[in-house]
């Protein structure tokens, strides 16, 4: 077990990006070296039983974790992004955000039919995001493994929109 309590090192900052949100600020996570294994390590002992073949993560945090997490489980790594930002034929799913609204795109070629995926983001909200990562993954023939998180606002109900897939966080926050 690791020794590393990861949420010394997620920083609240308050009213950002807006009055009365309580923003979780990961980078100190990123930055800190014992913090940052510590995440991947983690997040990896809950996906390695599952069989993943793939993981995919949201633009833009979604990333910073994901990619690590795919070289530490010997998978692969597909990016969602936001719409415009691929070269290639994209598959799109919108999506409600805890502030706003967005979408996201993926490759149309990113997953081989009959792949484990992995839905991995830094934070599970309302569950918007996640669900079309879920969306994207399934529309292209991927079997969702389950669905990984550092950080889960669990106050914001995101777990109940998952309610198909398994759904893992490292640090869990019940209350704002
Ligand atoms: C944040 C966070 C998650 C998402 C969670 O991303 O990184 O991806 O919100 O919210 P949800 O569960 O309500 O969908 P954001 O869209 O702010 O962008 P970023 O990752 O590019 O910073
Ligand atoms: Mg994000």
């Amino acid at each position: 077990m690791s020794p590393v309590d990861l949420a010394r090192y997620v920083r609240d900052i308050a009213d950002f990006p807006k009055p009365g949100i309580v923003f979780k600020d990961i980078t100190p996570v990123m930055a800190a070296p014992e913090a940052l294994e510590a995440a991947v390590d983690g997040l990896a002992r809950y996906a390695r039983p599952l069989g993943v073949d793939l993981v995919i993560a949201a633009e833009a945090r979604g990333f910073l974790l994901g990619a690590a997490l795919a070289r530490e489980l010997g998978a692969g790594f597909i990016l969602a992004r936001k719409p415009g930002k691929l070269p290639h034929e994209t598959v799109r799913a919108e999506y409600k955000l805890e502030y706003g609204s967005d979408a996201l795109e993926l490759h149309t070629d990113a997953i081989d039919q009959g792949s484990r995926v992995l839905v991995h983001d830094d934070l599970l909200a309302t569950g918007g995001t996640a669900e079309a990562l879920c969306s994207l993954a399934e529309q292209l023939g991927g079997e969702v493994a389950g669905c990984a998180f550092l950080i889960e606002l669990s106050f914001l109900g995101g777990r109940g929109r998952l309610g198909r897939h398994d759904v893992h966080a490292l640090l869990r926050y019940d209350e704002e």
